[in-house]
């Protein structure tokens, strides 16, 4: 068990079968793109692991970016999703997957469809290691997934707590 400022969390999904789950995205966004070469957009802050251990598994030429989303709770239930920082290259022509360390409301892809709607990208794909269909309140496609969990809030792994808990190579649950 670990405490991370007023709460604790219990051990949920090993550092293993993350890199199994990776390993297993890498190889279907592989199948699906190995003639061309396509452009990794990571979304920050959260998916800087899975970005890293995913290009380590893809053998085939790609490249690389980020950008960087935040979710505001507003005094509505209307959530606005910002980009904090954007994207520095042109995009045009190219194929782009999304990739994601946790799709939630689905709030964030939402804003990321939208956004790449504008850039006139060749094929728009997502990949995401965790996923919580039961938290899901959009219509959207999720072209690849990791791993199906139960909507409960999960710390490691890239994803954080206030803040703390990015840099657990394993991921925790909240302890109830
Ligand atoms: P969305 O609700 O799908 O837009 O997800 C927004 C963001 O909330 C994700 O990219 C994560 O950074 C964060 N998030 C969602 N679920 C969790 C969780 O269980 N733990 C930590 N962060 C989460
Ligand atoms: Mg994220």
């Amino acid at each position: 068990m670990i405490q991370l400022h007023d709460k604790q969390f219990v051990p949920f999904i090993s550092a293993q079968e993350i890199d199994f789950a990776i390993a297993k995205i890498a190889a279907l966004v592989e199948d699906d793109f190995a003639d061309e070469v396509p452009v990794f957009v990571g979304v920050l802050n959260g998916a800087f692991m899975v970005v890293s251990d995913f290009m380590k598994h893809y053998k085939s030429p790609c490249e690389v970016s980020f950008i960087k989303m935040a979710s505001y709770e507003g005094t509505t239930s209307t959530n606005e999703v910002k980009q904090l920082i954007g994207l520095d290259r042109d995009l045009s022509g190219r194929s782009v997957v999304i990739i994601e360390d946790i799709v939630d409301t689905g709030n964030t892809l939402v804003a990321l469809k939208d956004l790449f709607k504008k850039q006139n990208v060749k094929h728009f794909k997502v990949a995401t290691l965790f996923f919580k269909p039961e938290a899901l309140k959009n219509d959207i496609k999720i072209d690849y997934v990791g791993i199906r969990i139960p909507n409960k809030f999960i710390v490691g792994f890239g994803l954080d707590y206030d803040g703390l808990g990015r840099n657990l190579p394993e991921v925790y649950q909240l302890k109830e």
